[in-house]
């Protein structure tokens, strides 16, 4: 909504939530999210055109567009618990715009969500509406975290799904109106409802299909001395495969593809397709496979045990250059590693040890529910300590996991750490973003993905 702002100076763009902490957030100098490049923006356009604000039935009121992103969480109880999402904010929002609305507005999916979400949402809003007219639009969002300015200022494509109706193609055009101030109109791509609905969950399925499929290649990879790194770009070379998201790791994390997928499931058993369910499944099992697959690496090649011993974590995040650590395999691999009794030293610079305490001590899915969202009091997790410096978490330490690829990383003094580890040292390199055979020359046991000892 800001980069729309900032394009967009004829529009006026409110932001609007419930919670008057994250609100007060956005008015403040401290953001509540970590985003490079999006402090500027929302500098350059707040109180010009973008306005951050808790009345949300006033802004709902006199919007002619209204994007809905409200956050569509995984059941975790119920029918389809643990697959299928949650649509409770949703239908909670659909409805108070029902109520508010006094004039004909576009409604505007932006959340990721099941197919046909959209003939749900306008049941609800067309019986209620007192006579007012709503098109409901398909909008679903392409932007990575770390790079979701460049990729707004610059998308691939833009994607808007409509009824194949005149009302449904005006307000199609509408939306295409806003995106052309600065995306080219041959990326503006316009769908029916549910190819769009469905074109969201299926491009994260792909990506991390890919991801997946390159793990799997990385274990065989190590059983068979073939170097990874080498496969992956010998078969990215291919211009119909491309180069881009084969990097070998310890897993994909963030809140969309697990999430994505698990949906995507559910919708194909609901629709009598088990193969093609099974099928997709496989993505997530080989990502829970190749996170579990790193700890028994790391603790068979430490002499079979981590107990007691200090094992630094260099990165928390699900990726570099965010603070966001929703399903980040990081969670998974401390479980794994304070199950066989580990002390850790984790390090992220964008990190609290509020939020990893809050991570380590929460079940499976419980992240994306509001209550979460409030500040609670975690069992402590005793074997855990957070410190701000790759150094300090490294000192005395058995072993280093590199979980998070920050650039940082690449730069350390591994000389330094290696002095003031315990020796053997070992270092198990997640993201394989270290020099292997310089950490070997120090002096360290080095085991990264996919490639031989
Ligand atoms: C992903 C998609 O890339 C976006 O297009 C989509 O809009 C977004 O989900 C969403 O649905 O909101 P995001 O989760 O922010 O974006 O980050 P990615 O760059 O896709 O990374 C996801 C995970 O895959 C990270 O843990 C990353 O480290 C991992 N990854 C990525 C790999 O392990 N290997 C790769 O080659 C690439």
């Amino acid at each position: 909504m800001a980069v729309i702002a900032l394009k967009c100076p004829d529009i006026e763009v409110a932001v609007v939530d419930i919670s008057v902490p994250r609100i007060a957030a956005w008015n403040s100098d401290q953001l509540p999210i970590y985003e490079p490049g999006l402090d500027g923006v929302v500098k350059e356009c707040r109180g010009r055109n973008l306005f951050f604000s808790t009345d949300v039935e006033k802004h709902v009121r006199e919007a002619d567009i209204v994007f809905v992103s409200v956050n569509t969480p995984t059941k975790t109880r119920g029918l389809g618990a643990g697959k299928a999402a949650d649509l409770t904010y949703w239908e909670s929002a659909a409805r108070m715009i029902a109520d508010v609305s006094k004039s004909d507005k576009i409604v505007v999916e932006k959340s990721t969500v099941p197919v046909k979400t959209a003939e749900a949402i306008e049941k609800i809003l067309t019986h209620n509406s007192k006579g007012i007219k709503f098109q409901i639009l398909s909008n679903p969002e392409f932007l990575a975290e770390g790079t979701a300015i460049q990729d707004l200022f610059n998308p691939d494509r833009v994607l808007i799904g409509g009824r194949e109706t005149p009302e449904g193609n005006k307000a199609v055009q509408a939306l295409k109106e806003v995106y052309a101030h600065w995306v080219p109109e041959e990326r503006i791509l316009t769908t029916n409802l549910w190819s769009a609905e469905l074109s969201k969950l299926a491009a994260n399925a792909f990506l991390a299909q890919r991801i997946s499929s390159v793990n799997a290649m990385s274990a065989l990879c190590e059983a068979t001395g073939a170097d990874v790194t080498e496969v992956s770009y010998a078969v990215g070379k291919d211009t119909r495969i491309g180069p881009k998201f084969l990097n070998a790791s310890v897993g994909f994390g963030g809140s969309c593809f697990q999430k994505d997928i698990l949906n995507l499931v559910y919708i194909c058993e609901c629709n009598g397709l088990p193969e093609v369910a099974e099928y997709w499944k496989q993505v997530i099992k080989i990502n829970d496979y190749q996170k579990n697959r790193f700890v028994n690496r790391v603790v068979s090649s430490m002499f079979n045990t981590v107990s007691n011993k200090k094992i630094a974590i260099l990165g928390f995040a699900f990726k570099k250059d965010t603070g966001d650590t929703r399903e980040t395999p990081a969670i998974d691999v401390c479980k794994g590693l304070l199950g066989d009794k580990a002390r850790l030293s984790i390090y992220d610079p964008q990190v609290t040890e509020d939020q990893v305490q809050r991570d380590l001590s929460m079940n499976k899915f419980d992240w994306d529910h509001p209550l979460h969202l409030q500040p609670m009091s975690p069992t402590t997790v005793k074997q855990v300590s957070c410190v701000w410096d790759a150094y300090e978490a490294t000192k005395d330490a058995h072993g280093i996991c590199i979980l998070t690829e920050w650039d940082e990383f690449k730069k350390l003094d591994f000389k330094r750490i290696y002095d003031n580890m315990q020796k053997p040292a070992f270092v198990f390199d997640g993201r394989n973003i270290v020099n292997a055979d310089e950490l070997r020359e120090i002096g360290f046991i080095v085991y990264s993905i996919g490639k031989p000892l």
